[in-house]
């Protein structure tokens, strides 16, 4: 067993009189240097022995220690007392080691201890209830990238003053039990494990914690209630899991949150009671899922957002009372979705040029503005009210009468013209006129002319073609649309 040596030595003694406090602090700190390590004393004694190929800790180390880094060697193993008595040791660091085995109270003789750190020990897949004895003060603790698939639920008895516990990228199917009731947790990092639901208990009397992340796990069921004490959650990460529905409650209560990220999951409709209390939030992450409707009033209370992440969903419409009443928007992504540009988004195209807050809003449908970017799309007015952009559809010229000649051309016609209507609709168009029950001839004569919408190429003759033939086979009115300027 290793001991801090007390300054019983006469050497010492006469030391300590002849030497002022600073000099003396350096001296012992260098003096008792392990040999593979290097010690320097500023404010207070660092050893620094990374990267020195160890495979077993130095048997001393000075007692004044403040720090030690022992970070990528070869240790395997830590043994009782691994580190002697050092009471002025705050600041432990094991990281990128080989370590497989902690005994219990591997840490005994470290009582002010505040940091430690053990990450990156892929061989670590079992710690014991008794590993942290004696770690009074410990406030930080990081176990990430280990093997672990679970901590004892009192690992973390005696550290009643722990703060934030670094787990992420380990097996853990569930939220450890440890956590339950420690109320002076402030951050819990469980990102990249595996952990598949969230029970009602799990997060019970975190009533501190600022700081949760859950990302990249499997988590697909949350239990009612689950975050109910959680009350003072500034920044909460349950993005990139398998999430199909949440309780209506979810995240009730929760009216510190500032951040909240939902992104890749698999959710396809937004409650408008998930959301009610979080009126603090800045940040909110619907990104990736397979959204189709978001109910109105979800973001009813959401007076402080400042930036909605929808992009990459099955939007295909965003009705203006699902905003009501968020006044303001710094950002608003709506990328990557089916958005169908009729004039039930008027409302957005206005509301994008008056705060040019919204950006790269692609339209799917209706036909006519497929390809196009909503900023793009121009509403036509009939009496003040708009006019919705046609459906161009193929089908609907030919379904009228029975099959004669003038209705196969006009079918043909139509086909051709939509198929170039959607190949030439990438860049900006600037609006579309309704054609409707516009002489075909006239109609496809003034479309090849424009040329705009209608890109020149062999299916172009072909229009030409029909045209003329068409022409020939006598008048006959259909409706189609094309683009103009
Ligand atoms: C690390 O430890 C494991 C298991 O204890 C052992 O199989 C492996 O060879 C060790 N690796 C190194 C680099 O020492
Ligand atoms: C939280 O910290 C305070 C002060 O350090 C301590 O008295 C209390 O026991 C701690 N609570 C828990 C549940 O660990
Ligand atoms: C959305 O989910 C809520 C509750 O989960 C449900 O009541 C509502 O009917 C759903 N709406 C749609 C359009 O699926
Ligand atoms: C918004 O907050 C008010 C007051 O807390 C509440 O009555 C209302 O139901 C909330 N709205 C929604 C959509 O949850
Ligand atoms: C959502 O969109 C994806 C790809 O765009 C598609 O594969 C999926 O079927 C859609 N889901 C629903 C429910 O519409
Ligand atoms: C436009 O308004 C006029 C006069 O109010 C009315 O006669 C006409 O039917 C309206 N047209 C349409 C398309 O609503
Ligand atoms: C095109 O105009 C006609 C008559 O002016 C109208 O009946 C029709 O609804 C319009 N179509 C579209 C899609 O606006
Ligand atoms: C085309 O028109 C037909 C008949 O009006 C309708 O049944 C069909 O759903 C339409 N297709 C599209 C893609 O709008
Ligand atoms: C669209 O066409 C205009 C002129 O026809 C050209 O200047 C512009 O670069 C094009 N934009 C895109 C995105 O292709």
């Amino acid at each position: 067993m290793l001991l801090c040596p007390v300054n019983s030595s006469t050497l010492v003694s006469v030391l300590f009189l002849l030497l002022p406090q600073a000099a003396l602090a350096r001296w012992a700190c260098v003096r008792a240097c392990p040999s593979s390590c290097t010690c320097t004393q500023e404010r207070s004694c660092s050893v620094l022995c990374d990267r020195s190929a160890l495979a077993e800790l130095p048997k001393e180390f000075p007692c004044e220690a403040s720090s030690i880094n022992v970070d990528k060697n070869r240790l395997k193993f830590l043994s009782e007392r691994a580190f002697g008595t050092l009471p002025s040791l705050r600041s432990l660091s094991l990281d990128h080691n080989n370590i497989s085995f902690i005994t219990p109270g591997a840490f005994k003789g470290l009582p002010n201890l505040v940091d430690l750190k053990m990450a990156h020990n892929e061989y670590i897949s079992y710690l014991h209830t008794r590993t942290f004895t004696g770690l009074k003060k410990l406030v930080r603790v990081d176990m990430s990238d280990c093997n672990l698939f679970n901590i004892p639920d009192r690992i973390f008895l005696e550290q009643i003053s722990l703060r934030e516990v670094r787990c992420f990228q380990n097996h853990f199917r569930r939220i450890p039990g440890a956590f339950r009731d420690m109320v002076n947790l402030t951050h819990i990092y469980l990102e990249k494990n595996k952990i598949e639901a969230v029970a009602y208990n799990s997060l019970l009397g975190l009533s501190n914690l600022r700081y949760l992340n859950l990302e990249d796990n499997r988590i697909n069921v949350i239990h009612d209630q689950s975050f109910q004490d959680l009350l003072r959650l500034e920044n909460f990460y349950l993005n990139d899991n398998l999430l199909s529905v949440l309780p209506q409650d979810t995240f009730k209560g929760l009216s510190r949150l500032k951040m909240l990220n939902l992104g890749g999951n698999l959710l396809t409709n937004v409650s408008k009671t998930w959301f009610s209390d979080l009126v603090e939030l800045e940040v909110l992450y619907l990104d990736r899922n397979r959204l189709l409707t978001i109910e109105e009033g979800s973001f009813e209370n959401l007076t402080s957002l400042i930036t909605l992440h929808l992009n990459s969903n099955n939007l295909t419409a965003l009705p203006f009372p699902v905003f009501q009443p968020v006044y303001f928007l710094g950002r608003l992504y709506l990328f990557k979705n089916p958005w169908e540009c009729g004039c039930s988004l008027e409302w957005l195209k206005e509301w994008m040029e008056s705060y040019q807050l919204v950006r790269n809003i692609p339209c799917a449908s209706p036909s006519s503005v497929a390809g196009l970017d909503l900023g793009e799309v121009v509403f036509g007015r009939a009496n003040g009210s708009c006019v919705e952009p046609p459906e161009l559809n193929a089908t609907a010229a030919s379904t009228a009468a029975p099959s004669t000649t003038e209705n196969r051309f006009n079918s043909l016609i139509a086909r051709l013209l939509q198929q170039e209507l959607q190949d030439g609709t990438g860049n900006g168009t600037e609006g579309f006129r309704n054609e409707t029950l516009l002489d075909p001839e006239e109609a496809l004569l003034s479309a090849a002319a424009r040329g705009q919408g209608v890109r020149s190429g062999p299916s172009h003759i072909y229009l030409l073609v029909a045209g003329i033939l068409l022409g020939l086979s006598g008048r006959t009115e259909i409706g189609f649309h094309v683009f103009g300027t």
